[in-house]
This record gives structure tokens, C-alpha cells and sequence, in this order.
């Protein structure tokens, strides 16, 4: 079966669950599955369920579609996702952006956990993506069946949205959040760097680096959302010296951050602009 038959059978299958089209779509990385307990309205269901949809493997990621209401916007949040590194394949990765959008859905927003690169980022630290890099040599538009959603080769110019970086700037500095921002790199995984992959990483530009978020921000702006993404540094990337990454300790501050994100992101909600 076809991308876009699948991404059908998975929208309609949702359409006559979720009370009402979502405005946004919000994908919550590792450990950041509470940021959904404040919604109104809310309902969910579990993603192995929903028709062709890409179920997550790994731990911290608990695999629920999750509907409800912050202020104005309506939201489809997806509590776990899928990588490149579980044997998915990009486009598959990529399925629930375009369930949302068959949805209904005009915005991105997009959380995960990242390596800190930069020297000055330390572990707990929200950073706001300003631009990405696709170190994954890997792409969701692939193929010869990808024009159907958009153009054959999507501008990425302005991958994460200008205004509303700006408006999780100031929401951040109104609520006493501390958020840095920085370039992030996506890696295929599932191997954490070496340090000697690190050193690399900032010399060509980055801050941080995970194993998620760019099929699915490649995907979005193809299909013209617009995108908010947020990176919580759960770790040094290369670990410094800082003794082994390990994948509990990665998810555990997650954990911690978790509330500064929930609030950063519910406050964001609110103000979403409506155009
Ligand atoms: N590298 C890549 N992905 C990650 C890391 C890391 O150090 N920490 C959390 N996700």
C-alpha cells in the first residue's frame, strides 16, 4: 500500500475518535511524555491501535496518541516516536506529520532529547532549535512517490519558524526560563558519539545532537507547516569525561526538565498565533 493511502486509513481511523481537527501537531521525545496532563478536553489512545502507525520500541517511550486543548489550539500530540535506528524507514518515521496535516493540522511543534555539543550547555538545559543539520544521510522525500505532498525539492531556509521563535523567546524570558539555542545535528544512531564525532559535530557548526526530529521537521516543511522545535540536553554529547551516556540517565533528565518544557510549551499554546 501506498504513503498515501496509509496516511488516509490512519487519519480516518482517527477522525472518528478525536472530538474535533487539530490545529497543531506536538511529537514528545524521550522522557517528555508528561508534558500532556494539563490538557482540556483530552482523550487518547494507543498508537499500536491506529492503522500503519509506527509504534515505538524503546524505553521512555510510552506510544499514545494523545488529543485535547490548550487555550485556542486544538493538538494531536504524539507521546512517543519512532526512529530511524528502530529499522523504520524514513517515510514511515515521517506518517503521523502527514496524518496530521490530512487532519487538519498547520504547525509542527517538536521536542527530543539531545547531546549538548556546546561547551557552555549543560545537562537540564532547554534549547530552542534555530536550524538543523540532516547528518542521517537519510530523507523522508526519497522516492518518486514524495511529490504528491509538495515540491519535488522543499526550501529549507527557514526550517524552524522566525516568529515563533521569537514568541517562545520572550514566553521563555516572561516566565524566568532559561533557554538557549543552537543548531542541532541528527545522527542515524543508535550509538551515542564518539568523542572524536563530537569534536566534529562542533567544528562544523553544531550545539547538539540526537537521533530524532529531522525526518519529521523535513517532512512538515515540505507539506508548508510551520515549525517550533525544542531540544532538551539530557547529556553531554561524547560524555567529556563525564563518565558513560547511558540511556536511563538520558530519559531521568528528561524527566526533570520536563516541567520548564510543559510550562514553556502550554504558555506557547495559549499565544499560538491564529494565522
Ligand atoms: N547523542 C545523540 N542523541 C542523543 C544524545 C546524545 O548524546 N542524548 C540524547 N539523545
Amino acid at each position: 500500500m501506498g504513503l498515501r493511502e496509509r496516511v488516509r486509513e490512519a487519519a480516518d481511523y482517527l477522525r472518528g475518535r478525536m472530538p474535533f481537527p487539530p490545529d497543531a501537531a506536538l511529537v514528545l521525545g524521550s522522557g517528555l511524555g508528561g508534558v500532556a496532563s494539563q490538557l482540556a478536553d483530552w482523550g487518547k489512545i494507543p498508537m499500536r491501535e491506529i492503522p500503519h502507525w509506527p509504534v515505538p520500541s524503546v524505553p521512555g517511550h510510552p506510544g499514545e496518541v494523545i488529543w485535547g486543548r490548550v487555550g485556542p489550539t486544538r493538538l494531536l500530540i504524539c507521546s512517543g516516536r519512532v526512529h530511524l535506528y528502530e529499522g523504520y524507514t524514513p517515510q514511515e518515521v515521517a506518517l503521523p506529520v502527514h496524518v496530521a496535516v490530512e487532519l487538519g493540522a498547520r504547525r509542527l511543534l517538536v521536542t527530543n532529547a539531545a547531546g549538548g555539543v556546546n561547551p557552555e550547555f549543560e545537562a537540564g538545559d532547554l534549547m530552542l532549535i534555530v536550524d538543523h543539520v540532516n547528518f542521517m544521510f537519510q530523507n523522508p522525500l526519497v522516492g518518486p512517490s514524495s511529490q504528491q505532498f509538495g515540491p519535488r525539492f522543499p526550501d529549507m531556509s527557514s526550517a524552524y519558524s522566525i516568529r515563533l521563535r521569537d514568541l517562545a523567546r520572550q514566553i521563555a524570558q516572561e516566565l524566568g526560563i532559561q533557554l538557549k539555542e543552537g543548531v542541532l545535528f541528527g545522527v542515524l544512531g543508535p550509538t551515542y558519539e564518539t568523542p572524536a564525532e563530537v569534536e566534529m559535530i562542533r567544528r562544523l557548526g553544531g550545539d547538539a545532537v540526537t537521533m530524532s526530529t529531522i525526518p519529521e521537521v523535513i517532512a512538515a516543511r515540505q507539506r508548508g507547516l510551520e515549525v517550533l522545535g525544542i531540544s532538551v540536553i539530557t547529556n553531554r554529547a561524547g560524555a567529556h569525561g563525564h563518565g558513560a551516556i547511558d540511556h536511563h540517565e538520558v530519559v531521568r533528565v528528561a524527566q526533570l526538565a520536563q516541567e520548564r518544557l510543559s510550562h514553556l510549551l502550554f504558555v506557547l499554546l495559549e499565544r499560538m498565533p491564529r494565522d
